[in-house]
């Protein structure tokens, strides 16, 4: 019953859709959506680390709290004014962080994923897709590939994660007929060696406990990687020595770059950056 509820959206969009690749193809090179298309998301995609968010805004109302002890009750102004503005501190962190989960991710990531120059049936992993803010743009621009899915679906990294609302999600952005999830631990993804095209990972290599199951997850990108393939991972934490182990392996072109305010968790020091790669041929 599902499955034909989800063929009748389908349906009910190709139109556009068509339209949209007869243009690009035109172009050459090009995916079949446009950028706006990727960034309006219709699954619930909830927040990264909720209990950082709850933190910032505790900190806010405490120190309104204690602006308001400072001038009322002990009348100390100077300590009320550094107070307030340790409290607008705060709250600008909120404000930040709330758009980054909400919807900055969600732009640069449609950036990076509109200029890869997918031809759309390529083979995707999305390696910590939690609840597929990733995974499902990827899953628009392939109509004809497959983007599987690997997470241990933990809900203090990112609120209600489930790979049930996860599939509501492919549902709800009309990608349901070419994900597949799978429940493992990113250090040893039961998949075979050189099975994708394309590597993303957004956020979730940083949760790994330390260095070392860290470079277990690069080693396990790399082994699901084909030769030829494209990497992507954005992290908050340790991308340079993501794109070290890379080396190590011997991918071909490491860069690392920056992602902007848009990918920022609150201010610029928990800022997300990007590490690239190719495996060679
Ligand atoms: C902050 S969320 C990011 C989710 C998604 N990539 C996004 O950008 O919305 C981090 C994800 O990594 C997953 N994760 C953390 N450690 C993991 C592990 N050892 N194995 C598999 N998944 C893990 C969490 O369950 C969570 O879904």
């Amino acid at each position: 019953m599902e499955r034909q509820g989800s063929a009748k959206v389908i349906a009910k969009h190709q139109p556009k859709q068509l339209r949209t690749r007869r243009n690009d193809h035109g172009a050459g090179r090009m995916n079949i959506q446009p950028m706006r298309e990727l960034v309006r998301r219709r699954g619930n995609y909830g927040v990264d680390a909720p209990y950082v968010l709850s933190g910032f805004a505790a900190g806010g109302v405490v120190l309104l709290g204690a602006a308001a002890i400072s001038t009322w009750v002990v009348h100390m102004p100077a300590l009320a004014g550094v107070c307030l503005v340790s409290a607008a501190w705060m709250f600008a962190q909120v404000a930040s962080y709330l758009y980054t989960t909400r919807r900055g991710k969600f732009v640069v990531w449609a950036k990076l994923l509109s200029a890869a120059g997918l031809r759309g049936d390529e083979r995707i992993v999305d390696l910590g897709c939690g609840r597929g803010a990733v995974l499902l743009m990827a899953a628009q621009l392939v109509p004809r590939g497959t983007v599987t899915g690997v997470d241990l679906w933990r809900t203090i990294d990112q609120s209600g994660n489930d790979p049930e609302l996860t599939r509501r999600n492919a549902e709800r952005e009309e990608v349901a007929d070419r994900i597949e999830l799978l429940t493992a631990d990113l250090r040893a993804v039961p998949l075979p060696d050189d099975s994708f095209d394309v590597v993303l990972s957004s956020l979730a290599i940083h949760n790994l406990p330390d260095a070392t199951a860290r470079d277990q997850v690069i080693d396990e990108a790399v082994r699901l990687l084909r030769p030829g393939g494209t990497l992507f991972i954005a992290d908050i934490r340790a991308i340079s020595a993501y794109a070290e182990r890379l080396r190590h392996h011997g991918m071909a072109d490491a860069r690392t770059r920056g992602l902007g305010w848009r990918f920022w968790y609150g201010n610029p020091f928990v800022a997300a950056k990007l590490v690239t790669a190719r495996k060679q041929a």
